[in-house]
């Protein structure tokens, strides 16, 4: 961590004129001796945000925040405090006195890995303009993006074959090296290639506006659609939204903010005049994500495909925010017709069409939970016990006291059944570690646990009363759903469930280490364990006593389960497991 001299940071300070600064993102007005806008570190609707030109100094009387320059840089655009300091001292062309060699190679390298991602990124916008690119620009055309959005959000082209990069950047070892380190080229049998080609591009930027990857899609077919850049020191991708940085400023001042699939959704509302939208970058939209929505817009409008699947991202979504969401935020979630997505939607109907939909169709956070925990309960009795039962879970995870207590009367009131009296969950970062009383599972709960922590690729088969209902043991059920959330947002097949979920829950270290050790869990034992699963499940509904009707539909599906069974019992013991 760099030193600096305090007679240097005086002098920088002396040389930084902070309105400007904050003037870039707040829009001041003279009031008496000072500048007042909105505050852009909550929200409000007249200004309590106070600049003082002439103290240097910023202050909100609403939220208490308050600092000078770098701390201006450092709350609102996440910069360390070094970086604010080498910013603004650049900024004054001042030279920045140096640390200890470490610290100078360390700074040195990162400061050419960012220029060589902004280099790429310049020169994919290039290849897009020149006569090689046309397919490309062709394709953009087509797709309704004018220049302003394609040069705003330096869209660009990735030429076909191998040697781009090498004809940008030279080829020798060095080079080659740190390119494959911000992910540009990879390494194969061959040496090093570049990782995308024949790709229209999208230049990724972090909350600072730096480049720190790439989006890359095909523009016929043939797969994968899109293409990102791999985790590196600079892109992680679940802390990424496409689109914040070009779109903080008009969030804040609009307060109005749209969650977006893709790419494509984030640019076509930009090209309709909607600076708002932000999208992940291919994986579900995650907890971290999330509260970047939140303190930037207390108003989100998340938007999904109407179809089932739509449903289920949108209900992930929501378990996601849980935690996080507090009587201030109304979060909304908005509907599209099945099959379309923001862009196709703009295209048809236009900005105003879709604005509209953003503030009529939208519905409230708790609506749509009721909504979703009755669509996921079912019918009858036994539905509206699943129901209050999904409710007890969901809401041990909100930590705001009051919203879960207005949101488990809502429950009460549509279930019909009193909810357990919980407790605000801890307001940590993650999840704190349970005191845990060992959990006892029977035999074939074992094994199933054993076959999914084995090959975690099979949590993306399960059906959805699967994931609610297989799992029953309180303590468990956490750490069961946690890892299906795990493996839908994970990069690669490979990625290791069990290893960070024995990092968020240290008490389950244990069983969790005896699933992956014990035998393994073959497809065929994993398929019969998967119907007695199923069919204990039932038994323990039809236990709890329901109306006739639904006992005879269970009792049906139970004698399914016995025959299916009873098959692959048959193939077991052909193939002598
Ligand atoms: P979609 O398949 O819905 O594509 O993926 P799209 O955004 O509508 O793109 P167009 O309109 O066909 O061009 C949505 C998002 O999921 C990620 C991308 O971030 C994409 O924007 N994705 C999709 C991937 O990461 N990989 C894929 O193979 C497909
Ligand atoms: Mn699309």
């Amino acid at each position: 961590m760099a030193h600096f001299p305090p007679s240097f940071l005086d002098e920088v300070l002396a040389r930084t004129d902070i309105v400007e600064i904050i003037a870039r993102h707040v829009e001041l007005k003279k009031s008496g001796a000072n500048l007042m806008g909105l505050c852009p570190f909550h929200h409000e609707k007249s200004p309590s945000f106070s600049v003082s030109a002439d103290k240097q100094l910023y202050h909100c009387f609403g939220c208490g925040q308050g600092g000078g320059a770098f701390q201006f840089l450092m709350a609102h655009d996440g910069y360390a405090f070094p970086e604010a300091v080498e910013y603004l001292a650049d900024k004054a062309g001042m030279e920045v006195p140096q640390d200890t060699q470490q610290d100078r190679g360390d700074e040195a390298r990162q400061k050419r890995d960012y220029e060589l991602l902004v280099r790429a990124s310049t020169a994919m916008h290039k290849a897009l303009q020149a006569d090689a690119g046309g397919k490309a620009a062709a394709y953009l055309q087509q797709r309704g993006l004018p220049a302003e959005i394609i040069n705003n959000y330096a869209l660009g082209y990735a030429p076909p074959g191998y040697g781009f990069m090498n004809r940008v950047f030279g080829s020798d070892n060095a080079t080659q090296a740190r390119l494959e380190s911000v992910g540009l080229l990879a390494k194969g049998d061959y040496g090093y290639g570049d990782r995308f080609r024949d790709r229209l591009m999208f230049t990724i930027r972090d909350r600072r506006g730096r480049v720190v990857g790439f989006g890359g899609r095909v523009l016929d077919e043939g797969g994968p659609k899109y293409l990102n850049s791999p985790e590196t020191p600079y892109f992680h991708k679940s802390d990424l939204l496409y689109g914040f940085s070009e779109h903080r400023d008009t969030i804040r001042k609009t307060k109005q903010l749209v969650v977006v699939e893709g790419y494509m959704d984030v640019l076509a509302l930009a090209a309709h005049g909607l600076k708002i939208g932000l999208a992940p970058l291919g994986t579900a939209i995650g907890e971290r994500q999330i509260r970047e929505i939140f303190r930037l817009c207390e108003t989100p409008v998340f938007c999904f495909d109407g179809d089932r699947a739509g449903r289920q991202a949108a209900w992930r979504a929501l378990e996601r925010m849980l935690p996080l969401l507090k009587a201030e935020l109304m979060p909304a979630f908005l509907y599209l017709p099945d099959g379309e997505d923001p862009d196709s939607l703009l295209k048809q109907e236009g900005g105003e069409a879709f604005a509209k939909r953003l503030t009529e169709e939208a519905k409230p956070v708790l609506e749509t939970w009721v909504h979703g925990l009755k669509l996921l309960a079912g019918q009858g009795a036994e539905g509206r016990a699943r129901m209050a039962k999904k409710a007890d879970t969901m809401l041990a995870t909100m930590t705001d006291s009051y919203l879960m207590q207005a949101w488990r009367q809502e429950a009460e009131r549509v279930s019909g059944i009193s909810l357990q009296r919980q407790r605000p969950a801890a307001k940590t970062e993650k999840a704190a570690p349970q005191p845990r009383i060992d959990v006892v599972l029977n035999a074939v709960e074992e094994r199933f646990m054993a076959g999914l922590m084995q090959q975690p690729t099979r949590l993306l088969q399960l059906s959805g009363p699967a994931l609610d209902f297989f799992i029953d043991k309180p303590p468990l059920r956490a750490l069961y759903s946690r890892a299906f959330s795990m493996q839908t947002d994970a990069e690669t097949e490979t990625t290791n469930i069990a290893r960070q979920l024995i990092r968020e829950f240290p008490a389950d270290q244990n069983m969790l280490s005896r699933w992956i050790n014990q035998a393994t869990v073959q497809d065929i034992e994993y398929n019969s364990l998967l119907l007695d699963m199923e069919a204990n499940d039932i038994r323990s509904r039809i236990r709890q006593g329901l109306s006739l009707g639904e006992s005879v539909q269970l009792q049906k599906r139970l004698r399914e389960l016995q025959a299916q069974q009873q098959v692959l019992k048959e193939q077991l013991s052909d193939t002598g497991a």
